[in-house]
């Protein structure tokens, strides 16, 4: 029972009352409407004099230069100044022409999906394009409660673009606020435009489009399931199958598609934005969503499939087609779902690719010479993009190039190297996006973070190395590993786009024709090969409790299920009877994994000293490594010595708990202090953000519910013997599964599952021989290595295993 009544905000009359006409027509019974697809036309130049088209095109101009008359005096001109020098490029984009008939498909439709290249500006722009439209405003709405008094409550009035990965999230933001001319996030009440990631969330009263990770977005579903914030969710990347987006996107199908009163009867739009052009899997998906609504609403059917409905094609005369759906039987004429597809041109400059002739063993000295073949040949501008497999070959190959550019010729350009992935500092990451200075060529060094997640311009030239890490569930072993993969023909081709997005441009491919013509077509979506866990308790948190009968777009394999809810069982998240517990709940919302989630509320049990350490270890697991690698023997025998204060002989965790509070405790020069111990001074300082966050969190959740001094800079934690065993067994809490006892022929066997695994060389314990080991992580190179480990007793595991 609930009625709509005008939007907020202050409009002239006249308008309101228009305004309010058109939200009562885009309201639900829009669900019903005609099913468009097909490509959106490209418009001629005949269509671009005479059409809604060319007044898309000058109509923000006119607005952005008026505004800026009025505005002289504000303290925001420099940024509206700015943004009208950026409306220039945006023009240019290819996605600026489809404008109108963007906004126009979302007046009529509640579901669309996009395809464009990536650069074509689907991610920039389309919040843009929609967020001043009618149905895109904060609504008051009365819903009657149960006691039947009516409460007027607020829903809608924010863009919700959810992007797989932090960095995209953030330099979207950026960018898309120097665009509109408005401060970024919490840095101004008055910011229309900021972010959320995990550890770092930035946004305003006044935010109206908010890019947040898909892991943020399925965490604010716990707090408000149906999304009252917002009124659209354009779901960006959606080619990169992460776990999360298929997650995100089973949400959104089950929300539109369930009976909306959460939101007062105001519908949520979705787009859903892809790189790739295969969406007939996402077609099917959210026609079987409305289909499935459809026969709610109409009580007849219970379910229906593909194989009870006709479908009926129709092309229409601006070039689009229109599909219809029947039903046989008493339903017999539904008009088709409320969902369009549409593709947009993508513009990109011819790229020349050059295999190598022989297959290549060591990529980054291959990569190596190619980056200097091409600085020695290659005019500037142009900037090379070199693609990785992870920090450590990032690292390596930064080492390299600057080692080797010390000896180049004074009069060539110079060349500064910026490495590029998920673990580094947001600052440093943002660095990328800085122009190269004068008479200098940037290399970056980057994982596939820089596929399609984020456009750095300038590229001219890509090195593709083949391959990136890849989770991958072992099944055998109930554990993630990440392995080293060739990547897919479309990953492939998706790289040496890059290249060509402002000019023409090359594209170095460090493997062979064959090697590529081998290459799978597409991305194994994640959901087939990672660990569960995760998010089976997001679905369960979320009151989903028959996982079975979710939407998955791609059904993950029953095994996987079952060794998820079992692992979920044995940290005590969930009860015997598969409901989620009260620890459960707890662990659903924080922003670690279960298993980590586990330790921090196994930490809190063991007294707040340990609750702190605790913290202090895992925002260690949570950046990537801060010890980084030594390239040869002396490297390492100095760095032995260097780190000799901070090794604890129980193993990775108390070594990083020495490191990190080793580390705060510097007052006057940390980054000397880390040079000195050789510890990654980039690390540290995210450690030291994540750390301040969970904190923060701790606090917010009532975890830590004292009001402590925030982490005196001086704590020790090793004074105390019992202090060190507490915080091993609030580890063994989340990771009693990850254990190995040693074996009588001298090498660990897992506990669960009986393999040999061994310690990783870059663990303090490497060579060791102890009872048993507890580790965090699995990672299988030419052998199975377990990685961050410390010494536990059997006896410990045991007790965790199975409680007496
Ligand atoms: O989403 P899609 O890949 O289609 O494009 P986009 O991310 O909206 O980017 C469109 C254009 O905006 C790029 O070609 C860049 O010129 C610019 N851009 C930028 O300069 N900085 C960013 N952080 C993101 C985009």
């Amino acid at each position: 029972q609930v009625t709509a009544s005008a939007p907020v905000g202050e409009l002239p009359t006249g308008k309101r009352k228009k305004r309010k006409r058109e939200a009562t027509t885009t309201g639900q019974s829009d669900s019903l409407r005609n099913v468009t697809h097909g490509d959106v036309p490209k418009p001629t130049p005949e269509h671009q004099e005479n059409s809604h088209t060319k007044r898309a095109l000058h109509r923000p101009q006119v607005d952005i230069n008026s505004k800026i008359q009025r505005q002289k005096t504000s303290h925001h001109f420099p940024l509206r100044e700015k943004a009208r020098g950026l409306y220039e490029s945006r023009r240019k984009l290819p996605i600026f022409p489809y404008a109108d008939d963007i906004r126009k498909r979302l007046r009529d439709t509640n579901v669309m999906l996009l395809v464009g290249e990536t650069g074509s500006g689907k991610s920039t722009q389309i919040p843009q394009f929609l967020v001043d439209e009618d149905w895109c405003r904060p609504k008051r709405v009365n819903i009657t409660q149960m006691d039947g008094t009516q409460k007027p409550v607020t829903v809608g009035g924010c863009i919700a673009i959810t992007e797989p990965r932090r960095v995209a999230a953030i330099s979207l933001a950026r960018r898309v606020a120097e665009e509109m001319g408005t401060p970024l996030g919490s840095s101004s009440p008055a910011s229309k435009v900021g972010y959320s990631v995990r550890f770092d969330t930035s946004i305003s009263p006044s935010t109206r489009i908010k890019f947040l990770t898909e892991g943020m977005l399925l965490q604010e579903m716990l707090h408000d399931p149906w999304l009252t914030k917002y009124s659209a969710v354009l779901v960006d990347e959606v080619h990169e199958r992460g776990i999360n987006v298929d997650l995100v996107l089973g949400f959104l199908r089950n929300l539109i598609s369930e009976n909306p009163e959460g939101r007062g009867c105001i519908p949520l739009k979705v787009v859903v934005m892809s790189a790739t052009a295969d969406m007939e899997g996402l077609l099917d998906f959210f026609r079987e969503g409305f289909l499935k609504q459809r026969s709610q609403v109409q009580g007849n059917i219970e379910s229906s499939s593909d194989g009870d409905l006709k479908l009926e094609y129709k092309a229409n005369k601006d070039g689009t087609a229109s599909n219809k759906w029947r039903m046989p039987g008493n339903i017999n004429s539904v008009k088709g779902e409320n969902v369009s597809l549409c593709h947009i041109k993508g513009r990109q400059f011819p790229v020349k690719v050059i295999y190598s002739p022989e297959p290549v063993h060591d990529f980054v000295d291959a990569a190596l010479k190619v980056i200097f073949k091409i600085h020695y040949k290659e005019p500037i501008p142009g900037d090379i993009l070199v693609f990785l497999t992870g920090q450590e070959t990032v690292e390596n190959l930064e080492y390299l190039v600057n080692d080797y550019a010390l000896g180049m010729d004074p009069a060539l350009p110079k060349i500064l190297v910026l490495p590029l992935f998920a673990a580094l500092p947001q600052a440093v990451q943002q660095r990328v996006f800085t122009p190269a200075p004068p008479r200098t060529r940037k290399v970056i060094l980057a994982t596939n973070i820089a596929e399609t997640s984020v456009t750095v311009s300038g590229v001219r030239y890509v090195v593709d190395c083949g391959k990136a890490k890849m989770k991958q569930f072992r099944t055998r072993l109930g554990l993630d590993s990440l392995l080293v993969k060739p990547i897919s023909k479309s990953a492939a081709i998706q790289r040496k786009g890059r290249a060509g997005r402002e000019t023409s441009g090359q594209c170095f491919r460090l493997y062979t024709e064959k090697d590529y013509l081998d290459l799978d077509e597409n991305n194994t979506p994640e959901i087939l090969r990672c660990d569960l866990g995760q998010s089976i308790l997001t679905m369960k948190a979320r009151g989903v409790d028959d996982i079975t009968n979710f939407p998955f777009l791609t059904r993950p394999p029953r095994e996987a299920l079952e060794k998820a809810l079992l692992q979920l069982l044995n940290i005590q998240a969930l009860e015997e009877s598969g409901k989620i517990s009260e620890i459960g709940l707890h662990i659903a919302k924080l922003p670690l994994t279960p298993a980590l989630g586990r330790v921090l509320l196994a930490g809190a049990e063991n007294g707040h000293d340990c609750l702190l350490d605790v913290i202090d270890i895992i925002s260690c697991l949570s950046v990537e490594n801060i010890f980084p690698n030594t390239t040869s023997e002396e490297k390492k025998e100095e760095a032995e010595r260097a780190r000799r204060d901070l090794f604890r002989r129980e193993g990775d965790h108390l070594t990083m708990l020495a490191t990190v509070q080793g580390y705060a405790a510097e007052n006057t020069d940390r980054k000397a202090w880390a040079e000195k111990h050789m510890v990654s001074h980039r690390a540290m300082q995210s450690v030291m953000d994540v750390r301040k966050q969970l904190i923060a969190q701790c606090k917010q959740a009532k975890i830590l519910t004292f009001n402590d001094t925030a982490t005196p800079q001086n704590r020790n934690s090793f004074d105390n013997e019992n202090s060190m065993l507490a915080i091993l067994k609030s580890f063994l809490a989340g990771f009693a599964t990850n254990t190995a006892r040693l074996a009588l022929d001298g090498s660990y066997r897992t506990i669960v599952g009986n393999q040999t695994v061994a310690i990783h060389p870059s663990s303090v314990l490497f060579g060791r021989k102890v009872e048993a080991i507890m580790y965090n992580e699995f990672v299988f190179t030419n052998r199975s290595y377990a990685r961050g480990v410390s010494t536990v007793q059997m006896d410990w595991v045991t007790e965790v295993l199975a409680p007496p």
